[in-house]
């Protein structure tokens, strides 16, 4: 099929890659000449694990590619080309508000409106407020040539970066939501090859659609924040909370997958999407339904502060001219994204109340040094922790998690690590001399 992409980030740029690879011809569309450029010269401007491999792939132009997939900044390339057109623009926090940002959504919807003068599935992937669907679609009949022949399905994308890839070409299932048999059978035919793979398809309304999104995203920064909850009663009472969470776990109806207790959830989609989604249920009147969500998010934010007075006592009692090491910038690892980063933000307090700050990561360094210039940057985990008086473990990197307590031992001013993420085996690093503390363990 001739579909088309419009909005190349992580999710656009991702899915276009992979409907190459499903057979389809693609052509994705950016606003953003540089980030076109960048793609059509096979360059993923993020870090994403096999992203860059797909691309060169199917990419036109390059050698031994398939050639299906171009990008471009025209509009009327884009009408002319596509059956299927895919709108993958992100969906932002509102400046000063919970709410979410639509306007990428919409005028992506509005620009493209006047190209479809023939009858054309366009098919929305962000994540929106329930409602936005029955709105861009009366939207779009009224402004496309085509009238209602431009017709509007909603098909939510669950991917999580560092596995993009995968998310996409095999899915835990597909949900769409259509208003026609025949929108559903474009989409069944799009995705043959998913669905041959025996991924379940789910066919709803257009509300259902958008809530699976984000319902799903709430209920797993519930389920992490509950048993971050656990951990600061675990801290209360002495009690261990990766022996209670491993413990848990073994319940099938519990399940260990999103219950590690550490710095909480951070990045581009969990918390704006619980904040957009308790605003989106206070215009409908539903909010009593969803005020658990604002403890869940306070319960995520506390972490933070926690592992700042966690910092501050090892470093005895104040910040001022103290050494503070930090391992890890991205949100999570093998990810460069620093959106909502527990570990910056972790960072930036620290740096704001005296310390000197020096921070690395294996990927995010460009992206964080854009963030807070303030803060100091080293090429390696050694050269952050030279001096250092307390070294904070904060995004578990594999690097990190096998790093050597003795080579870090030999640098850093005093032996203390914080592991923001409980994954660093606390017998190793007591045993090579360390003071190791974490999150909801006994000290
Ligand atoms: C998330 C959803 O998983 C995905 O389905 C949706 O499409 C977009 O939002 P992503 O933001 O890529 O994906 O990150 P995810 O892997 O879910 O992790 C989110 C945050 O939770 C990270 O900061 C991670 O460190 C944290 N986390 C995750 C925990 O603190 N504990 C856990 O047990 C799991």
């Amino acid at each position: 099929m001739r579909i088309t992409v419009i909005g190349t980030g992580y999710l656009g740029a991702t899915h276009a890659a992979c409907m190459a690879e499903l057979g389809h011809e693609v052509l994705g569309l950016d606003i953003l000449p540089e980030k076109v450029a960048a793609l059509s010269a096979g360059n993923v401007p993020m870090y994403e694990p096999g992203l860059e491999e797909l691309l060169r792939g199917h990419l036109a132009g390059m050698e031994g590619s398939t050639g299906r997939l171009r990008f471009t900044t025209s509009w009327e390339e884009v009408g002319a080309f596509g059956e299927v057109h895919f709108v993958c623009t992100n969906t932002p926090q509102r400046r000063g508000e919970f709410a979410c940002d639509m306007s990428y959504v919409e005028s992506a919807f509005d620009l493209l409106a006047p190209h479809l003068d023939r009858p054309v599935l366009v098919v929305g992937k962000s994540t929106v407020p329930v409602g936005s669907a029955d709105r861009l679609a009366l939207r779009l009949a009224e402004r496309a040539p085509a009238g209602e022949a431009a017709e509007v399905a909603w098909n939510p994308e669950f991917l999580r970066e560092g596995y993009a890839v995968e998310d996409t070409l095999h899915p835990d299932r597909l949900v769409i939501g259509v208003r026609s048999d025949h929108a559903e059978e474009v989409l069944r035919e799009l995705y043959a090859p998913l669905l041959e793979q025996g991924t379940p398809l789910v066919v709803t309304d257009f509300p259902t659609a958008e809530l699976v999104k984000t319902a799903a995203n709430s209920f797993l920064a519930t389920k992490i924040s509950f048993i971050n909850a656990m951990a600061e009663v675990c801290e209360a009472s002495g009690a261990d909370v990766v022996q209670l969470s491993g413990a848990l776990a073994y319940d099938a109806r519990i399940g260990g997958r999103y219950l590690n207790a550490g710095l909480g959830f951070g990045g581009g989609c969990l918390p704006k999407d619980i904040r957009a989604f308790m605003a989106r249920a206070g215009e409908l009147g539903a909010d009593q339904a969803l005020t658990f969500l604002r403890e869940v998010d306070s319960i995520n934010m506390r972490r933070r502060s926690r592992m700042v007075e966690l910092a501050r006592e090892q470093c005895g009692g104040g910040f001022l001219g103290r050494r503070v090491a930090v391992l890890g910038a991205a949100f999570k690892p093998d990810s460069d994204d620093v959106r909502d980063s527990p570990a910056l933000n972790v960072a930036g307090q620290i740096q704001l109340q005296g310390a000197q700050v020096t921070v690395y990561d294996p990927k995010a360094m460009d992206n964080a040094r854009k963030l807070f210039p303030s803060l100091s940057y080293a090429d390696s985990a050694l050269e952050a922790a030279e001096g250092a008086h307390v070294v904070l473990h904060l995004t578990e990197w594999q690097e990190f998690r096998t790093m050597d307590p003795e080579a870090l031992g030999r640098v850093v001013g005093e032996r203390r690590i914080l592991d923001g993420r409980n994954v660093l085996d606390p017998v190793v690093w007591r045993g090579a001399g360390w003071t190791y503390r974490a999150l909801g363990r006994p000290s």
